[in-house]
């Protein structure tokens, strides 16, 4: 017999070949498409650090609801930049706050052609930027922060939201929303936690998609990138308390962290690519140096092949267009 007796490239040979045994694929029903709306806009305002994302205007959300609707994206997270912010970021639990009025706004044009998930954290809403409010020496204290949060899961559920998505890694924030939904007759309203959640640096152009006044850092409350054993407690304290899904972010430097989750727990897992690992393939591209469709492709195949269930991208509509 000749050598080498092996040949794993003849599973290689044709497209259609490849296409037979490929382990992953990316199909658009996974996808969740992130979106911003600014209160008072007058037109969609372009967010420089993410090239081809913009601001919101309630009206323009409404088309690109639908848009992804269409185009076959499994669901939308709403993010909401608020004009006037305040230390307890009262404008998250106003109902006519520009957050939930963009949820009842869009739950009235989409209907169930796709899920409307919106976050739950006070970031976008506080004048100080941080993800809850402080105690009188600065620090974020938790445990008030946990009754906002109950209020705010409240607020969305009136406005019509499906899944909220809790993204303030405070101790305790699944169980004191779930609390709270059941306790004002919302038990049907899903959460989505994010459990494990990294003090980023890919952070970066979403602070500039919501106007955040952050100085400083989230270190206090979002985990060291140095962690992965510590997520799993994490998870498991979300699932314990309730998570319908959990989610794992930054996706891209913690395909290992996924991958565990996926492997210990029974719930949905989630991943989200975020505005600078989406800002890196869009700069890269822009200069000629990768090939962004298929750096588009591989980024996402790459979180699903991890274990990722749903991936929350910028590129949604865009990949859910190409692999229909
Ligand atoms: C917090 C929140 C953040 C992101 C989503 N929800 C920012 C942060 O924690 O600082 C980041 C998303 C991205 O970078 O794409 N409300």
């Amino acid at each position: 017999m000749g050598y080498p007796e092996m040949r794993p490239r003849r599973l290689r040979t044709t497209p259609a070949m490849r296409r037979l045994v490929a382990e992953t694929d990316v199909p658009p029903r996974s996808l969740v498409l992130p979106v911003f709306v600014l209160e008072g806009a007058a037109e969609p305002v372009p967010i420089p650090s993410m090239p081809g994302v913009v601001q919101h205007t309630l009206d323009s959300l409404r088309k690109a609801a639908v848009e992804a609707a269409e185009a076959g994206v499994g669901g939308l997270m709403l993010f909401a930049v608020p004009q006037a912010k305040d230390a307890v970021g009262s404008g998250a639990t106003d109902p006519d706050g520009i957050l939930n009025v963009a949820i009842r706004e869009v739950v009235a044009e989409v209907g169930d052609a796709s899920v409307v998930m919106a976050d739950l954290c006070l970031d976008e809403f506080t004048d100080h930027g941080h993800c809850g409010v402080l105690t009188p020496d600065g620090r974020v204290d938790n445990d008030a922060t946990l009754v906002r949060y109950a209020d705010m899961a409240v607020a969305q559920a009136e406005a019509g939201v499906q899944v909220v998505g809790p993204s303030g890694m405070m101790d305790g924030q699944i169980g004191a929303i779930r609390a709270a939904l059941d306790r004002a007759g919302y038990t049907d309203v899903s959460a989505l936690a994010y459990s494990a959640k990294y003090a980023s640096a890919f952070f970066g152009p979403f602070r500039d998609a919501v106007q955040s006044s952050l100085e400083g850092d989230r270190s206090t409350y979002q985990q060291d990138p140095a962690n992965a054993t510590e997520s799993m407690r994490e998870v498991a304290l979300d699932v314990a308390e309730g998570a319908d899904m959990v989610l794992v972010k930054p996706a891209l430097g913690y395909l290992d962290v996924i991958r565990r989750v996926r492997d210990a727990v029974d719930v949905p897992v989630a991943a989200y690519n975020v505005s600078g690992e989406y800002s890196m393939v869009e700069a890269a591209a822009a200069q000629g140096w990768i090939d962004r469709e298929r750096a588009i492709l591989e980024v996402l195949t790459s979180i699903r092949r991890a274990g990722a269930d749903i991936v929350l991208t910028y590129w949604a509509v865009e990949a859910a267009r190409r692999l229909r």
